[in-house]
This record gives C-alpha cells, sequence and structure tokens, in this order.
C-alpha cells in the first residue's frame, strides 16, 4: 500500500516540492510556536491599528458575517488564519503543503478547542468539491504558486459570489527594476537585510517572487472589481522594520495621500472581490 504522503510527492511538480521541503525544516525550527500562547489581539477591534496591513484584514473580513459560513484558508502554514476564523465563527477548511506546518496547526486548533478541518494539498489541486466556499482567504500563498492554475481551483470551488480576501506581497514591475538595479542588490539590500531581520535568515524561498501588476491581473481575471483595495509598505519592510510604528504609521499616511501612485510605490496588497462564476 503506497503511504498518502508519498503518493502526494509523486504527484508534485519540482517547484512545489522544494516548497515542501523548505516549509517542512521552517516547521522543525519553529516547534516552539506549540508551547507558546496563540495571540487573540487581532480579533479585538482590528480597525485600530490603520495603519497595519494584517489589522487592516481582520477589519475587512470583520465587517462580513462569518458565522456558520464555510471559509477555505489557502496554503494556511501553521494555522493562524485558520484559527483566528474559527474562533469568529466560521467553518474553516484549510490546507498546504507542508505536513509538518499542518501538525503544528492541527496541534493549536486542539489546544484552542477549535474545530478545523485541515488537509494536506497542492493550492494546484484541490480535493474539495465544486463550490463550496462562501469566503476565501489569501494570505502570503498565491506568490508561491503557480498563479493561472491554482485560480481555476479557487473559482472551482468557490460558491458563485464567494468573497476572495487577498493578502500578499507586491511590487510593480517598474518598482522591482529599481530592487534588482545593482547598487540595491550588492550594497542597499544586504544591509538592510541585516537592520530588518538581525541575524536571522530572511525567510525566503527559491521559488517566491513578489506578485506584479501582471500577476493581479491573472488573479482578477475571475474576480469582479475589487470592493476593498488598499496599499501598504511603501519604505516600511523594504527600508525599515514595521515595529516602528511611528514609520509604519507615516508610510501608511504617505500611501493615502498618494492614492493614484500607490500601486507603484506599495509592498503589499490587501484587496476582496466576488468571485465571479
Ligand atoms: C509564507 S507561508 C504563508 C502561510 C500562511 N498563509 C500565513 O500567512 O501564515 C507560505 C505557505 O505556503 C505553503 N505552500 C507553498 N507552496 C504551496 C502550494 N503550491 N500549495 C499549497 N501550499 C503551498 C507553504 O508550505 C507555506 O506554509
Amino acid at each position: 500500500m503506497v503511504c498518502p504522503e508519498v503518493a502526494l510527492k509523486r504527484q508534485l511538480t519540482e517547484r512545489q516540492q522544494r516548497e515542501l521541503d523548505y516549509h517542512r525544516e521552517h516547521a522543525r525550527q519553529h516547534q516552539e510556536i506549540l508551547s507558546t500562547a496563540f495571540s487573540w489581539d487581532v480579533l479585538q477591534n482590528p480597525g485600530r491599528r490603520w495603519w497595519n496591513q494584517y489589522w487592516q484584514m481582520y477589519a475587512l473580513l470583520q465587517a462580513y458575517d462569518l458565522n456558520g459560513k464555510n471559509v477555505l484558508v489557502v496554503g494556511c502554514g501553521f494555522g493562524d488564519d485558520a484559527l483566528r476564523l474559527a474562533k469568529l465563527g466560521a467553518k474553516v477548511s484549510a490546507f498546504d503543503l507542508s505536513p509538518d506546518s499542518l501538525a503544528i496547526a492541527r496541534a493549536l486548533a486542539l489546544r484552542e478547542g477549535l474545530q478545523i478541518d485541515f488537509r494536506e494539498m497542492p493550492a494546484e489541486q484541490l480535493t474539495y468539491a465544486d463550490s463550496t466556499f462562501d469566503y476565501i482567504v489569501a494570505r502570503d500563498i498565491l506568490h508561491h504558486v503557480d498563479i493561472p492554475v491554482a485560480m481555476r481551483e479557487i473559482v472551482r470551488v468557490a460558491r458563485p459570489d464567494a468573497l476572495f480576501i487577498v493578502n500578499e506581497i507586491y511590487t510593480h514591475s517598474l518598482t522591482d527594476r529599481v530592487r534588482r538595479s545593482r547598487f540595491v542588490e550588492t550594497v542597499l539590500y544586504p544591509a538592510m537585510q541585516r537592520f530588518i531581520y538581525g541575524p536571522d535568515k530572511p525567510y525566503i524561498t527559491e521559488d517566491e517572487r513578489k506578485l506584479t501588476e501582471r500577476d493581479l491581473k491573472l488573479i482578477r481575471e475571475p474576480l469582479q472589481a475589487p470592493s476593498v483595495l488598499r496599499h501598504f509598505n511603501f519604505f516600511v519592510t523594504r527600508l525599515i522594520p514595521d515595529r516602528f510604528v511611528f514609520f509604519a504609521k507615516l508610510d501608511q499616511i504617505l500611501l493615502r495621500v498618494l492614492r493614484p501612485i500607490a500601486h507603484l510605490l506599495a509592498g503589499r496588497i490587501l484587496f476582496s472581490a466576488r468571485i465571479h462564476k
């Protein structure tokens, strides 16, 4: 008999396999999460951190009545969003490629007394039935996957008019050209990396690429016009860590003032849109 993990591995693309290997190791190095208290802070009045993309994602989510709704968390990692959405009363399904990350997510859900359907699978090949979900949440995952294939699957498992909520690292291709310039690559970026991440190795896989406006076009193809569209992280997280709250606020104010060109400047995008099918 073939064990399910071996069966899954056989179907993985080389990219998925590299992501899986990376995230298995990542999970192994973060076992301390299991003995750390889970933070529910963001669920209490998330609007108060108006400058922070993660808190704003929860402000957006909490504008909807999630109670009893079928919610899918795409590439759930250690399950943070799955747990938080379950706490808000949603019926949560969540999947990831990495069994080790899922083991952490399952242990946390058990510890917190939450029922969540966690499954191991690639975003490009989902095992859910057609038209299952009312809400689909993708945070920091679409830049790890084959976008057209994963989007076909997301649309398939979404109910008509399901809401798709996306929170992803992003860069316009023009800004990315600056990032790839020799000075930034060899001098500025290594120095900034040390400042932002300290001695820790940055959490970046070999295949991940920030979403560009071209990726966004692919993602938005099956969607209606966004009901919410926000840009974050102009210089924060690029030049200054987001723990410096004064600068994080200033960063968000600048992006709001410069809204017409925010899509050229931002390093992160948050939007929600109905899935058209
Ligand atoms: C940057 S983490 C984000 C995790 C989670 N969404 C969060 O925000 O905490 C990326 C996650 O995507 C998963 N992943 C990478 N490629 C994937 C794929 N093709 N299908 C499903 N999950 C994938 C990794 O195992 C990892 O848990």
